[in-house]
């Protein structure tokens, strides 16, 4: 909805009518005790004002009774800011299931996209209508801020680990894609555009742009091309070290005890550092691959890895096509491993 006077952004997202409330709710209370406030303190200026040279004002002695509902009906009003607030927030960041996944990676200064069906985009992310997309992004220099004002959602991408956000965009159309987090000389030119299609013109897009690896794909001849087959194989093949196959999303049991959950952040710690988080049985044998592969490359190994599945279990988000609604993963919580 866009009003005669833009106060808002464009509305695109089943989120963003609910960010606008509360922003609105905001706005007015705090309108109305501007206006409460400054009416009053001008009423009394002239009301009680000094009438004679010489006046002494009566003494005012304090009244707890006023005190008592002048503290209490503030503490209401706030509570209810922080309720509020905390429903929209969860609705916002709680990752959603059954969403199309793409890869983000932010560069000084620009935004590398890519769908878990190999499309690659730069600066330039095409998503269906109503369907639930799920981003997950890291970056290779500095921090940047994922930003789209139409969805009322935003994300930083921070180096050295993934953070996610989802969206569901509610209208097809164009919309501004910002990087949100001051990164340098051209962090204001670091700007892109979120096009939105029906379903069908999605589709078509997808099919006319085919001719990429997917990620998973990728990712499979990197592992093969890195050596890390030798050691362990998909099903523990190697034997030196853990097997892959269901790995992701499952609580893995680590040598210092306890557990862990395989979410992208442990996968990638585990590529970069893997003696962090050793799964118990297993030696500190493997070496680090921090410096020999890219953020891009780690994406791919990371998109492999999600794709085993054992068998008969659900298709893995990298190999299906698109549409299909019935695209289950296990998502974990946000991933967000300190690394
Ligand atoms: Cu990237 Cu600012």
């Amino acid at each position: 909805m866009q009003s005669w006077i833009p106060l808002v952004p464009d509305s695109a997202s089943t989120v963003s009518w609910k960010v606008d409330a509360l922003y609105f709710y905001l706005s007015g209370v705090t309108l109305f005790f501007t206006l409460l406030i400054s009416g009053t303190l001008i009423f009394f200026v002239i009301r009680y004002r000094r009438r004679t040279p010489y006046e002494i004002p009566r003494p005012v002695a304090g009244s707890h009774k006023l005190e008592t509902v002048w503290t209490i009906i503030p503490f209401i009003i706030a509570m209810t800011m922080f309720a509020w607030g905390v429903t929209v927030y969860f609705d916002q960041y709680k990752p959603p299931q059954n969403a199309i996944e793409v890869y983000v990676v932010g560069k000084q200064w620009m935004w590398k996209l890519q769908h878990a069906t190999g499309q690659r985009e730069i600066n330039e992310l095409h998503v269906p209508v109503g369907r639930k997309i799920r981003l997950i992004m890291t970056s290779e220099d500095v921090i940047h801020d994922f930003f789209v004002p139409a969805f009322r959602t935003k994300a930083d991408v921070v180096p050295g680990r993934y953070t996610t956000m989802w969206f569901e965009a509610t209208k097809p159309g164009q919309y501004h894609l910002f990087c949100a987090e001051y990164c340098g000389m051209n962090h204001s030119g670091m700007t892109g555009t979120v096009i939105v299609m029906e379903p069908r013109d999605f589709d078509n897009w997808l099919s006319g742009n085919t001719g990429s690896t997917t990620p998973a794909t990728a990712g499979q001849q990197l592992y093969q091309t890195l050596g890390c087959a030798s050691c362990h194989g998909a099903n523990g093949e190697g034997g030196r070290g853990p097997a892959l196959v269901g790995t992701f999303g499952s609580q893995v049991n680590l040598a210092s005890g306890g557990t862990v959950t395989a979410d992208e952040g442990y996968i990638r710690e585990s590529i970069v550092n893997p003696q962090a988080k050793l799964v118990a049985g297993f030696g500190p044998i493997m070496p680090t691959f921090q410096g020999q592969v890219t953020e891009d490359q780690l994406v791919q190994l990371m998109a492999y890895i999600k794709s085993l599945h054992p068998p008969g279990t659900q298709t893995p988000a990298a190999t299906a096509p698109s549409p299909s609604p019935s695209r289950a993963v296990n998502a974990p919580s946000p991933t967000q491993n300190i690394k």
